[in-house]
């Protein structure tokens, strides 16, 4: 502070939070890569364009799609955005390859595995198109998904990965002399066999690949895509086989191009690295044994910051965009340039870093479990010295009277090993249940307590860690875990969550997001920290105000995780609404897919939604017969059942709802804390 600063009064109020410490809180820069602000009014915004200036409020667009009568949840998907995204990775390879002096091109596949939906693929299609992109079919269905997306754009490559049938490959080859631009990858030695017997049938000369076995593996979730124990690909051994049969049938010239893929969400650039040597050591050889080898395909793995910390963590990436250009092109060539081999064509098939950041869910919040850590504590009409107190009672009055700053720690195991002490007394029936209450109530304020104490620390001491989510609020949105984020259930993958409005408000209670599924598993309780780069396990937010709904958006969300997502109790797939920019900086909607409506989901299931109605109709008819139900009554019931059929999934104009709730019991010896990243 310089000389002439004010000093600051320290009995002064504290400063207005603003939109800005929202951002900074929730982490918005980090993980937003410039898609993602927080405006001046306190909503997050969506730049398409990373232009702050041609930003879309998220909250007019939620509104807006309300009034047009689609509700929350609501995936929400920005084309402008996607088509940035593509021309990044068009814009990155160009400058590596200019850089480096690189002599082949390149061309990014998008894998439509990634997210297959047709509003998806034909926007890909269509704004890649330009850029050179092609796409990547990985099973029968999406090979005839693909054929159709490519329907009078000959020169769009095709890659074929994935096993296949005779059918498939047979498919291919005709696909080939229509004129496609289009390779299929050797997933195992049979494969070939089928290749040349078709190409032969019709007089084809048709585009191979092989996918190797590299030695090099990629790190994390799909760590097991790559290595020699991996089930795609075949090993070095049978590439020289297969190059010898090709030779044999003369047909060494149509085995154009290498692949390899060592997994998805590769968060260490080394290998990345390591695996696009190995795979040009081997082009190399095979170039100069005879093959007539002019790409290399090096695959999935480049990956998204989820959370935003740029680390070497399974939910970051330790490089940019750029950096990975730059060491494909860089080890690409190195290797070719030692084994005097021309530089070969580099596709890629990088579905993640494309799609991951041009959709997000928002939801709004039906209502709160709270536990209030400042909660008076109950008369209690017995005291520690009370010759009546049952032991454990006795022995959590008397940590909470002793319990102080130098004695956390011990306080907090004293207090649990009362607690255990006083549930075990209750099983065995000799603490009442009134005592095995008041029991919990003292434990619970010491540990409320405790956290004020700890809190303010330089560091919590790590035994008191998990007290953070164990007195934390459960917010009750209205979503599926298991529909709409499946890899945080599944993986624990780590996605971006924050209110997308009130971000002018401090947020003042901290809590875990739980769906509506009947599963305990469908909650968060990781989200990212960008302030002390490690996963947190509670998540600020806001009070409920009576009247007005209260948004929560999870970003990041375009690739996997909407094919992924599942049924569970029916809950279906959530409206899909394109957004657009249009000419006047203002935003409008494209396509609307309407979410699954009851009737679709039971059909899904095999229900048949006109007997069930038919069966409740007579089962009210009787009813009304037998006087149980009037005749209005009985009406009512089936207009319920047939309005429902035709509704949505999830649940319509909720009000939210405040309830208290009992904390969850923090267990001291086994909940360890998210370690710091390297
Ligand atoms: C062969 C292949 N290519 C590309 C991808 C897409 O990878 P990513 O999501 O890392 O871009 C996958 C996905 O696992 C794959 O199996």
């Amino acid at each position: 502070m310089s000389p002439q600063d004010p000093t600051p009064d320290p009995g002064a109020p504290a400063p207005a939070w603003t939109p800005e410490d929202s951002a900074s809180l929730y982490g918005v820069d980090a993980w937003g890569q410039g898609y993602f602000g927080v405006n001046p009014q306190g909503r997050l915004t969506v730049n398409p364009t990373q232009d702050p200036a041609r930003s879309i409020d998220l909250l007019e667009v939620v509104e807006g799609m309300r009034e047009r009568g689609l509700n929350t949840p609501l995936l929400l998907r920005f084309s402008d955005l996607l088509h940035h995204r593509l021309r990044e990775i068009r814009r990155a390879f160009d400058s590596a390859i200019e850089e480096a002096e690189y002599q082949g091109t390149y061309r990014c596949i998008y894998p439509i595995k990634v997210n297959q939906q047709r509003h998806v693929c034909e926007e890909i299609s269509k704004l890649g198109g330009p850029l050179g992109f092609g796409l990547e079919a990985g099973s029968k269905p999406e090979l005839l998904a693909v054929l159709g997306l490519t329907s009078g754009k000959p020169d769009m490559p095709i890659v074929c990965n994935g096993f296949k049938d005779e059918e498939f490959i047979e498919t291919v080859i005709l696909a080939a002399k229509l004129g496609r631009n289009i390779t299929t990858v050797v997933e195992k030695p049979s494969e070939l066999d089928m290749l040349v017997k078709y190409s032969r049938k019709y007089a084809v000369r048709p585009q191979i690949g092989i996918r190797v076995k590299l030695a090099a593996r990629g790190a994390g979730m799909w760590e097991a895509s790559g290595g020699v124990r991996s089930k795609f690909g075949l090993f070095v051994s049978e590439i020289l086989q297969a190059l010898d049969l090709l030779e044999r049938e003369g047909m060494a010239d149509c085995l154009t191009m290498l692949h390899c893929h060592i997994g998805s969400q590769v968060h260490d650039i080394h290998h990345l690295e390591a695996a696009a040597n190995e795979i040009a050591r081997v082009y190399c050889e095979l170039r100069n044994m005879g093959a007539g080898l002019r790409s290399i395909d090096v695959g999935g793995g480049l990956g998204v910051d989820y959370d935003g910390s740029q680390t070497n963590w399974a939910s970051s990436t330790n490089y940019r965009l750029e950096e990975y250009a730059a060491a494909v092109v860089g080890k690409i060539q190195a290797a070719c340039d030692h084994a005097e081999v021309p530089h070969p064509d580099i596709l890629s098939e990088s579905g993640r870093a494309m799609v991951s950041y041009s959709s997000l869910l928002v939801c709004n919040v039906l209502g709160r479990s709270s536990f209030d850590a400042g909660m008076p504590l109950c008369e209690l009409e017995q005291d520690a010295a009370d010759e009546d107190t049952p032991p454990p009672l006795r022995e959590l009055l008397e940590v909470r009277s002793e319990l102080t700053r130098d004695k956390m720690r011990w306080a907090f195991h004293k207090a649990a090993a009362a607690r255990d002490q006083a549930h075990s007394l209750f099983d065995l029936g000799y603490l009442s249940l009134t005592g095995r209450a008041a029991c919990d109530e003292v434990y619970w304020h010491i540990c409320s307590r405790l956290w004020e104490l700890a809190k303010d620390e330089d560091e919590v001491p790590e035994d008191l860690q998990p007290l953070d989510s164990s007195l934390s609020d459960i917010y009750f949105c209205n979503f599926s875990l298991f529909q709409s984020l499946p890899d945080s259930w599944a993986i624990h993958q780590v996605f971006p969550v924050c209110p997308i409005h009130r971000l002018d408000e401090e947020p003042t209670r901290r809590g875990v997001l739980a769906d509506i599924t009947c599963d305990s598993d469908g909650q968060i309780g990781q989200f990212p920290d960008k302030r002390q780069n490690k996963v947190k396990s509670v998540l600020e937010l806001h009070e409920l105000n009576p009247d007005e709904p209260y948004y929560i958006g999870f970003f990041l969300v375009g690739a996997y995780q909407e094919i992924l997502g599942d049924l569970h109790n029916l809950l279906g797939d959530t409206h899909a609404v394109h957004i657009r920019l249009d000419g006047d900086d203002d935003w409008e909607v494209g396509e609307v897919v309407r979410g699954d409506s009851v009737r679709e989901v039971l059909q899904y299931v095999n229900f048949q939604p006109e007997i069930l109605e038919e069966a409740l109709r007579r089962e009210i008819e009787k009813a009304t017969r037998r006087n149980r139900l009037t005749v209005r009554e009985g009406r009512a019931l089936l207009h319920y059942y047939r309005e429902g059929l035709e509704g949505y999934t999830y649940l319509e104009d909720a009000e939210p709802e405040v309830l208290p709730t009992d904390p969850e019991t923090p267990d001291s010896s086994d909940q360890k804390p998210e370690p710091a990243r390297a």
